[in-house]
């Protein structure tokens, strides 16, 4: 059991959560009219109005006091200073120093030129100067990697589809079933197109096959061996493995093993955002997470939005035992947050031992979501009346640049009347169709979704869970447990592609792979 559960911040807040017991956040609103002012901030760019939460100033109080028993401002320095904070793989998690503007540190030194060597290059695509081939610029890159080196420059590049450049378009293919790349390329065209092999690794199965594919796919499309380096390009700690695969060493772009996959967006994997938007904002991005950077290492945590969107959490995983957690992006353009929220969260916290191997009561949430207003015609019937306590994040862009401004709100009035809702209830006589409430949300509003906006965003969820993982006493940094499922599917694609194995799994697993043989 985690020391943390043994210690008095820890018991003094299990007792207070029994004293809130029956209370109702409505009440909390009539006993406190200024609660909204108390209960919200504002910092780089961001407001979090934290105002609807099952919570006192006192709760407050009692969770900061477990922040610095757990020593979570030194933990900040820690991650800051570079020091080994990913234990079990011996190695510091620097991926704030991916978006410092400074120069000072070795890792700063790599990183700006890093950043230096992929202005040259998107510059050199994006004008057309960098030819395929026949001599035809680039029209369309496709991304291929898998989790963190997919989810996050994805979901950046959709949520910034107002800033994509004229003439080049990207794609981002990452599962291993074949129906993902064949779909993508179907309407592209082999001299024209731009593959970004991203892989830190350069040994992940699903990004290994989808790339010799696309080799293939170049190569019969009239394409030669000499000409790939034009079209394939990659991003890799592994030089050696990239290189063995044909791509130019000058076209490999470096990524650090103190960068995890999951945080890796702000390094070269986020070459196709700038091959997409340009490289000016794509530093404008980085510009925004270092920002949110600055205010996490700098803000006392009473007004630290990273630190109290990570308190809050742990006060709904620990203490009101609520076990999932909703994203909802009330953007479209916000629509792939949700998932690259699920790595960052669920790969950093789903761990069932601490930092010394001993076995712990609590983990990270369960994470799930989708874009409002989709969310509300289906899974929003259970957040109102479902017996389960889920807590929420509304994501909410003030302003948009279009001529359909009644739309725009009016999708802000559904975000803000769901979270009431939520909250508040709704009386009625029949037991069918009253509205408990005392649902609790948090609210996010970016004033406008740009690229410094959207880094801070990002920047901040990154922190909340860095937070949570401090007071959980978890290495958010390593993965054990995907490692042991690519280890497994070595060994059951052997036994299910060879005729004399004998390997056994489990009864199940050895039943559907003879199944399948005998298909
Ligand atoms: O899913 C496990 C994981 O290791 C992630 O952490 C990582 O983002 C992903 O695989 C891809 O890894 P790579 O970039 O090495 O291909």
């Amino acid at each position: 059991m985690s020391t943390h559960t043994d210690s008095s911040p820890w018991k003094a807040l299990v007792a207070h959560q029994k004293s809130l017991s029956g209370q109702s956040i409505s009440a909390l609103f009539s006993d406190n009219p200024e609660r909204f002012d108390h209960f919200s901030v504002e910092a780089a760019g961001l407001l979090l109005d934290y105002s609807k939460n099952l919570v006192t100033a006192e709760t407050l109080e009692l969770l900061t006091n477990l922040a610095e028993e757990a020593g979570l401002q030194k933990a900040i320095s820690a991650m800051f200073s570079g020091e080994v904070i990913n234990t079990t793989e011996n190695r510091p998690a620097l991926h704030v120093a991916l978006r410092s503007p400074e120069q000072n540190t070795e890792f700063e030194k790599i990183v700006h030129s890093t950043l230096d060597q992929m202005e040259s290059f998107v510059n050199k695509v994006t004008s057309w100067q960098w030819q395929g081939c026949n001599g035809d610029p680039i029209t369309d890159v496709v991304n291929i990697g898998i989790g963190g080196s997919d989810l996050g420059p994805a979901m950046v590049y959709e949520a910034m589809s107002d800033y994509h450049l004229d003439g080049i378009r990207c794609h981002f293919v990452s599962n291993i079933d074949p129906a993902h790349l064949e779909q993508t390329l179907e309407e592209l065209n082999p001299a024209t197109t731009l593959f970004v092999i991203a892989s830190k690794t350069f040994t992940t199965l699903e990004t290994m096959l989808n790339a010799q594919a696309a080799r293939a796919w170049f190569l019969n499309g009239n394409g030669n061996e000499q000409d790939l380096g034009k079209h394939f390009v990659a991003v890799s700690a592994n030089v050696d493995k990239a290189s063995d695969f044909g791509i130019d060493p000058g076209n490999i772009f470096p990524l650090w093993d103190w960068v995890g996959g999951r945080f890796s967006l702000w390094s070269a994997i986020g070459l196709p955002v700038a091959l997409g938007i340009g490289m000016d904002n794509f530093r404008a991005l980085l510009a925004g997470a270092n920002e949110m950077d600055i205010h996490f290492q700098k803000t006392r945590f009473e007004t630290n939005i990273p630190v109290l969107l990570g308190l809050l959490d742990i006060w709904y995983t620990c203490f009101l035992q609520a076990e999932s957690k909703a994203i909802l992006p009330y953007s479209q353009k916000l629509e792939l947050l949700p998932a690259w929220m699920q790595q960052l969260s669920m790969e950093s916290l789903g761990k069932s031992v601490d930092s010394d191997g001993s076995v712990i009561d609590f983990s990270g949430q369960i994470i799930w979501g989708s874009a409002g207003t989709n969310g509300q015609h289906s899974f929003h019937q259970l957040l109102h009346q479902g017996t389960h306590l889920i807590h929420a994040d509304f994501i909410a862009v003030a302003k948009v640049e279009t001529d359909k401004q009644e739309q725009h709100e009016q999708l802000l009035a559904n975000c803000f009347a769901q979270s009431h809702i939520l909250m508040c209830g709704k009386e009625d006589d029949d037991p069918h169709k009253k509205v408990l409430g005392n649902k609790p949300s948090n609210t996010l509003i970016l004033k406008k979704l740009y690229p410094h906006s959207l880094g801070s965003l990002l920047a901040t969820y990154e922190h909340s869970v860095f937070v949570q993982s401090v007071l959980l006493d978890i290495n958010a940094f390593d993965q054990w447990g995907v490692e042991a499922g690519k280890t497994a599917n070595t060994h059951i694609y052997a036994a299910m592609t060879s005729t004399d194995s004998d390997e056994s799994f489990d009864p199940s697993t050895d039943a559907l792979i003879d199944y399948l043989k005998k298909l």
